[in-house]
């Protein structure tokens, strides 16, 4: 078999770590290659699920003694502590590795250090190998691990015309079953998804994982949030069906904003606190509005459908923008056909100063 340059080997470390995408919360997604010494592939492994082994430990296992002298070719630096599993930093050295490979730096306190008892124990290490494209992978975890709240991605269907329901308030469906169909797969990915009580009102949504082909649940659900100031969700609303774990999120229970309305900052760090690293909010306009105006969201995914309503409301409502000066500037980053719909993905441009 040809052998594999280090570089190659962090391609596939970063692929493999993208099979955990959407189960490993609050754990990151990380992949990893055992390179022998003469650079053939001798384990791979990626971290599936929060508590299961670490792609380090899945790789050296299969890799064996053949582990001995070889190198490990890893997306995030290996951890130093002793959590549900035992740290990947010392299993390595153990195992005999003399050159650890690393695209990104941990940067959990807790678990971070692997890199330095590594070096202790004489390993060579080597940091930022196709960091980037590895960041962009793990872009929800490292976020939220830096600044202690969840990475907030934003998702809305519209009109080409901009509008989120026609004149008389019916809005289903505005996309196409394609188009819904997606969404569902980007639920699969967060830990949560957040709605405003208008629209458990207005739609009485269920917020769930599904396949919309059968109607069947995916296995791993995200927590259900209604951010619903004084409780006026009803009792028997969908969302409070049972079918995975909801949240409604209360001013008493999270805090007040002057205007008395649910804390969105303080909301995002209880949520913080409970594990959640991606938080999928689908609206309605207007607290993505609120979130807008209080910068926290972090990527948005819009589904725009061929389609001219001319009238109703509009998919976002008072971002807090009143002149063209003040608009939110977007870098768009992804188009993509998904049946006859639009699906744009866009990043908020950071504000100068
Ligand atoms: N096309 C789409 O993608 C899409 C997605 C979702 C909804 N919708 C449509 O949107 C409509 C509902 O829109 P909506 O704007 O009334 O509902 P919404 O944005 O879902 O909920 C707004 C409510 O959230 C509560 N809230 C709690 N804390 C808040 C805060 N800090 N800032 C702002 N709001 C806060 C407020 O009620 P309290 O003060 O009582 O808490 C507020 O009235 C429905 O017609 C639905 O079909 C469309």
């Amino acid at each position: 078999m040809a052998s594999v340059s280090v570089d190659e080997a962090m391609r596939r470390a970063i692929e493999l770590a993208a099979r955990g995408l959407g189960t490993t919360s609050p754990n990151p997604v990380v992949g990893c290659v055992l390179l022998d010494e003469d650079g053939q592939v001798v384990g791979e492994g990626f971290h599936a699920y929060a508590g299961g082994p670490h792609a380090e430990i899945v790789a050296l296992a299969q890799a064996g003694r053949r582990a001995k002298g070889g190198t490990a070719v890893v997306t995030l630096e290996p951890c130093d502590h002793t959590g549900r599993t035992g740290p990947c930093s010392s299993a390595l050295v153990q195992a005999g590795v003399s050159r650890v490979v690393i695209a990104v730096p941990d940067p959990n306190p807790v678990a971070s250090g692997g890199a330095a008892t590594l070096r202790a124990a004489g390993v060579r290490v080597d940091l930022g190998v196709r960091g980037e494209e590895a960041e962009a992978g793990n872009v929800a975890w490292l976020t939220s691990m830096r600044r202690g709240w969840p990475y907030v991605i934003w998702k809305y269907a519209a009109t080409l015309d901009g509008r989120s329901a026609a004149a008389d308030g019916t809005s289903m469906w505005i996309t196409s079953e394609a188009a819904r169909i997606d969404v569902h797969a980007l639920r699969g990915t967060v830990d949560a998804v957040l709605a405003g009580v208008g629209t458990v009102l207005a739609d009485d949504p269920r917020l769930t994982a599904r396949n919309l082909r059968d109607g069947s649940l995916a296995i791993r659900q995200p927590l259900r949030v209604v951010v619903d100031s004084s409780g006026r969700t009803p009792a028997d609303a969908q969302v409070r069906d049972g079918a995975a774990r909801t949240w409604i999120a209360t001013a008493d229970a999270v805090g007040a904003d002057p205007d008395g309305r649910v804390d969105l900052s303080a909301l995002l760090a209880a949520l913080h606190q409970r594990g959640v690293r991606a938080v999928l909010l689908e609206g309605g306009p207007r607290l993505a509005g609120a979130f807008l105006r209080a910068g926290l969201i972090d990527k948005i995914v819009g589904y725009v459908a061929p389609r001219l309503l001319g009238a109703g409301p509009t998919a976002l409502v008072d971002a807090g923008v009143t002149t063209i000066a003040e608009a939110i500037d977007l870098e768009f980053v992804d188009v993509t056909q998904v049946g006859p719909d639009l699906r744009i993905t866009a990043l908020p441009r950071k504000r100068e100063g």
